[in-house]
């Protein structure tokens, strides 16, 4: 096997954060509400000085830097993201600037909601593993800036931008007959005015888009592990547990182990299919056996089979989901780069506690709404001896836990504020200079948006 896959990966999060619980006082709404509600604690913030391209061009010099790699060595470069400030020019041509010497890069910018960057990884897999590849590394981005208007949405907001490697003889290795897709026509989120950054969102529509997604890709995908390991193989079925760990697309880590509950409802009707009559008849000691035959489309607001999913999964969700889910808690959502985000925050935690060894297998979901959506399984390996690539280094290199340690909290009413400027900037027209926050407050090393000029080109500037 070529043993396509994640070489590498880089984490670029904002410097500032606000806490969900001083957010939950300052909105005035009952406790609880952002913190046990939505199971988030905090959001990083983005102001108009930094945008998706400046965010972009920080996390691809950052990848390119810690991993000392060769500019002439990539030979494609692919963006997701849906944080658009051009209806015509793609980030990627701006990280073009990053490459000097080399214009021989394939690849453009991917817009679908928060599936993007997932598009975009597929293709640098499809690329790496095809007959025309050239023996150069592909780089996937996924960047967000995830904005939403006063109300409900406001605490899913965050903001993130996330770099990885792709080549071949990878530590975290794609079997390409292991993924599923769903993909289908709704309205739950989608960006229908230019006039502000904001999306036009059914929140409760959205969360019944994204249950009917992971169901279709869970049970398509264990059909096509069956298909890849041979018809009449006798192994255990894949199901919900699986894969040693899972990294879902977090939006609100509420709505991950919700849908992860889901999961296990879908594993408990197909065994019910499967079982004898006789048996059937008898299981009555099984926790969820009135959801066992109901229509699916009558549980998606079942409060009670909620509540029973939450107990059947809870051991396994911990088990599988405290690593990933670690930094979109502190961070919030990210959109394309939210499931990326996972990625690194399980690699950074499992990783460094040396957990991510050959053999163990990832479940990966990622959901973007309007809607497309994968699932796909990652094996982590031990590269050949040629190899330079290994799940420790990637882990020493991200330093996520201190990246995220290391924010400035600021006082929850700067989330407003920042989100002021940047509707400030949508609809300033050009030119504009940035104000929010001082190029001080951001790490260093950050690309940052120095103005945009009479003739509406930005300008960017690395602190
Ligand atoms: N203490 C504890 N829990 C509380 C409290 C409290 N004081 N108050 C409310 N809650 C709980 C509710 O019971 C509810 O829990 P449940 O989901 O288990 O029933 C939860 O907090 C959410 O509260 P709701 O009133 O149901 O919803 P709200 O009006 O706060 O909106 C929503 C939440 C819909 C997620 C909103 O934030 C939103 O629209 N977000 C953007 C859309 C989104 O993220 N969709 C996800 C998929 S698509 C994507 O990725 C963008």
């Amino acid at each position: 096997s070529k043993n396509v896959g994640i070489m590498a990966i880089e984490v670029y999060t904002p410097s500032t954060f606000v806490l969900q619980s001083k957010l939950e006082e300052h909105y005035g709404v009952a406790q609880g509400k952002y913190t046990i509600g939505l199971g988030q604690e905090g959001i990083g913030l983005c102001g108009d000085v930094e945008d998706i391209n400046s965010l972009a061009l920080t996390v691809v010099k950052s990848l390119m830097e810690k991993y000392n790699i060769d500019p002439n060595t990539v030979g494609r470069l692919e963006v997701g993201t849906e944080t658009l400030v051009d209806k015509s020019k793609s980030t990627k041509t701006v990280l073009m600037s990053l490459f000097p010497g080399n214009t021989d890069i394939e690849g453009a910018t991917v817009v679908n909601a928060c599936y993007g960057g997932t598009a975009a990884l597929l293709n640098a897999f499809t690329w790496v593993e095809s007959d025309g590849w050239d023996g150069r590394y592909a780089i996937v981005v996924a960047a967000d800036i995830a904005a939403y208007a006063k109300g409900p949405a406001r605490p899913t907001c965050g903001a993130g931008a996330v770099a990885v490697l792709v080549g071949r003889d990878a530590p975290l290795a794609f079997n390409p007959r292991e993924r599923a897709t769903h993909a289908a026509h709704v309205w739950d989120f989608f960006k229908p005015d230019h006039t502000v950054e904001y999306p036009t969102v059914d929140g409760a529509l959205s969360q019944v888009c994204y249950y009917q997604a992971i169901e279709d890709v869970y049970q398509r995908l264990a059909q096509n592990v069956k298909k890849a390991r041979g018809e009449n193989s006798n192994d255990q079925p894949f199901d919900s547990e699986s894969p040693d760990y899972w990294v879902f697309h977090a939006p609100y880590n509420k709505l991950v182990q919700k849908s992860y509950g889901r999961m296990f409802l879908i594993d408990a009707r197909r065994r019910r299919h499967e079982e004898s009559e006789e048996k059937k008849e008898s299981d009555t000691a099984n926790p969820l056996e009135e959801w066992l035959t109901k229509p699916i489309e009558e549980t998606y607001s079942d409060k009670a089979l909620e509540r029973a999913l939450k107990t059947v999964s809870a051991k396994a969700y911990e088990q599988r989901f405290n690593d990933s889910n670690s930094a979109s808690k502190l961070n919030g959502n990210t959109y394309t780069a939210s499931v990326f985000i996972g990625l690194a925050s399980l690699v950074d935690k499992a990783g460094s506690r040396g957990d991510l060894s050959p053999g163990k297998t990832i479940g990966v979901f990622s959901y973007g709404s309007g809607a497309l959506a994968t699932m796909y399984r990652l094996h982590v390996r031990e590269p050949t001896e040629q190899s330079t690539f290994t799940v420790a280094k990637m882990a020493e290199a991200l330093k996520l836990t201190e990246r995220l340690a290391k924010r400035e909290e600021v006082h929850p009413g700067e989330l407003d504020m920042a989100l002021d400027t940047r509707a400030r900037m949508h609809g300033a027209g050009a030119p504009y200079t940035p104000v929010y926050p001082t190029v001080g407050r951001l790490f260093p090393g950050t690309y940052y948006l120095k103005e945009i000029d009479a003739k509406w080109r930005r300008v960017y500037e690395r602190v």
